[in-house]
């Protein structure tokens, strides 16, 4: 019986713990993290004093893509569990007052569906065919892919078929791996299928989806190459790949289908939107007959500099507030470079309109782990600041760097291969957390062999040393999460910029509450007895303290 509170809008503010299965926890010591592992570490959220987790796919799947390939949508990966287990899990979440968000994967399957199966299986222009996007090819004999798109992951998004009777075949459409092939979200069967998948979970009690890649499933009509010799990526506008209008009615169509769950004991449930776009164009997905939240990804990119942040920050809520959604705060994920390392390079952000993934553009540049470490503190003093929600990736509430040296032979991510060895992609921020213990792995699995290595210095990054050490990450998480439920203050609502030197942020939030975040070479003075909190220990002077440069503080005003 859920003894979560029947909060309609409880997104609005939430903390929501990002788990990846496959590096959670593992229970049976196969090397792999599991949904059992999940259950048994909710104490960690517990402590944490997080409000919700969404768990990343656990479907069945070949893992070509950590899961984001999935085979069936409406069963749990054996390796991960069953679906009773993910029942338990949602049971016992509850029981604890977690929320559930699980991930949809809707542009695309894995080759293993048995859609898909049966669409190789069938003739050019069947039915089957029909719920993908199959071409002929260009060319004399059909030799060239029917139009110039770039796969995500590298390569051209197109992969020919061999037809059931041996000759050269037709070209599906793939914008990331070979392996996942897209959806087409023209055809009504598999608008259908999504609407029962969607059901079919809400039923067993999940209270969210995060909607994976949110922004493509449907394609320009007649999938018009893109212009020759210029860059049109995912981040920017106007390309037929992504952001298209025929986007709405779907989320408009899912938005009816989470109302319909007003009257259940957990009340309607919501989605959270996956999408690399500038705010403008995000907020649309937000209007209030759309979707409910989406992720700030503007806001993880941005460089560590008070310039850079501010603008972020203002242009969020501003966008938000344009069609009444809150804003989310986000500072990494399973895709994204560890902000702890990210936050150490000498370039910590990105120009969010290059189209080049993320995380490429870290790989190999030097970190300065003490300074990372030193600003990714204050930087989730700021995030948990701020007025909306905010995402936590399993690892960052330990100060986990990203793994930059995992040898070549165990790295899996789909990007290593395809962009043939030039990128390495996201395995770095996926290694499995260290829970205990002096010695990898840390007491997440009985098995040394683990499906990721774990580097054989992060003792001191254990849930469990870190518990018992009053400077640690942990401990600065939970004091931050405490003071976020305590405080009427935190959580949505507004907040006001204070006048600050250019290389200062500083906003207050009603009532009586105020935050500053130090990014110059001149200490910012504060009366020492209204710090609530601060990301380092400050320097006092009889009865003012000094924020110094990559320093933050919450204040009572
Ligand atoms: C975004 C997911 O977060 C990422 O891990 C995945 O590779 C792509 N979408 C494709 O599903
Ligand atoms: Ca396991």
């Amino acid at each position: 019986m859920a003894t979560i509170p029947a909060a309609n809008d409880w997104w609005r503010s939430a903390v929501v713990y990002q788990v990846y299965p496959r590096s959670f926890a593992d229970s049976n010591g196969d090397g792999i993290g599991d949904i059992r592992g999940i259950i048994e570490h909710l104490d960690h959220l517990v402590f944490l004093g997080v409000d919700a987790l969404w768990i990343s796919p656990w479907y069945p799947s070949p893992l070509a893509d950590g899961g984001y390939d999935v085979s069936d949508y409406c069963d749990i990966n054996p390796d991960f569990g069953t679906l009773d287990d993910a029942d338990a899990l949602v049971t016992r979440a509850h029981e604890l007052g977690l929320r559930i968000i699980i991930d949809l994967v809707p542009n695309h399957s894995s080759e293993e569906h048995p859609w898909f199966k049966e669409a190789l299986a069938a003739v050019p222009g069947s039915p089957e065919r029909d719920r993908y996007i199959f071409r002929d090819g260009h060319g004399v004999n059909g030799e060239l892919p029917p139009n110039n798109w770039p796969s995500v992951f590298g390569g051209s998004a197109w992969q020919r078929i061999t037809e059931s009777d041996g000759t050269p075949g037709q070209w599906y459409l793939h914008f990331f791996d070979v392996s996942q092939p897209d959806w087409n979200w023209k055809n009504p069967e598999v608008v259908k299928e999504f609407d029962r998948i969607l059901k079919f979970w809400f039923d067993r009690g999940v209270d969210g989806f995060r909607i994976d890649v949110a922004n493509s499933m449907v394609k320009e009509s007649g999938l018009p190459d893109l212009p020759e010799n210029e860059e049109i990526g995912e981040l920017v506008g106007n390309s037929p790949m992504w952001d298209q209008p025929g986007l709405a009615p779907i989320q408009r169509r899912w938005r009816a289908i989470a109302d319909e769950y007003q009257d259940t004991p957990e009340g309607p449930r919501m989605f959270v939107a996956e999408a690399y776009l500038p705010h403008d164009r995000l907020v649309r997905y937000l209007e209030p007959d759309r979707l409910h939240a989406s992720f700030n990804f503007e806001f993880l990119l941005s460089a560590w500099s008070a310039g850079s942040l501010r603008t972020t920050i203002t242009e969020s809520l501003a966008a938000h507030e344009s069609v009444g959604a809150s804003a989310t705060w986000v500072l990494g994920n399973h895709d994204n470079f560890r902000p702890v390392s990210r936050y150490g390079k000498q370039i910590s952000g990105l120009d969010f309109s290059d189209p080049a993934p993320p995380h490429a553009q870290f790989h190999g540049t030097p970190t300065d782990i003490v300074l990372g470490r030193r600003r990714a503190r204050a930087a989730v003093m700021l995030e948990l600041a701020l007025p909306g929600g905010a995402y936590v990736y399993q690892g960052e509430e330990l100060g986990l760097p990203e793994v930059e040296d995992l040898p070549d032979d165990v790295l899996q991510d789909p990007t290593w291969e395809r962009s043939e060895h030039t990128d390495r992609g996201r395995d770095g921020c996926r290694v499995p957390l260290p829970w205990s213990g002096s010695e990898a792995p840390y007491g997440w699995s009985s098995t040394d062999n683990t499906w990721l290595p774990i580097p054989n210095t992060w003792a001191d990054w254990t849930v469990e040393a870190e518990k018992n050490d009053p400077s640690s990450f942990l401990t600065l998480y939970r004091t931050l999460l405490a003071e976020r439920r305590d405080n009427p203050a935190l959580g949505a609502g507004t907040m006001r910029w204070n006048d600050s030197p250019d290389d200062v942020l500083d906003f207050s939030r009603e009532p009586n509450f105020r935050c500053v975040v130090n990014f110059g070479d001149d200490a910012v003075l504060v009366m020492a007895d209204s710090v609530i909190v601060a990301s380092a220990s400050l320097e006092n002077h009889g009865e003012l303290a000094l924020i110094g440069r990559d320093q933050a503080a919450w204040l009572r005003s």
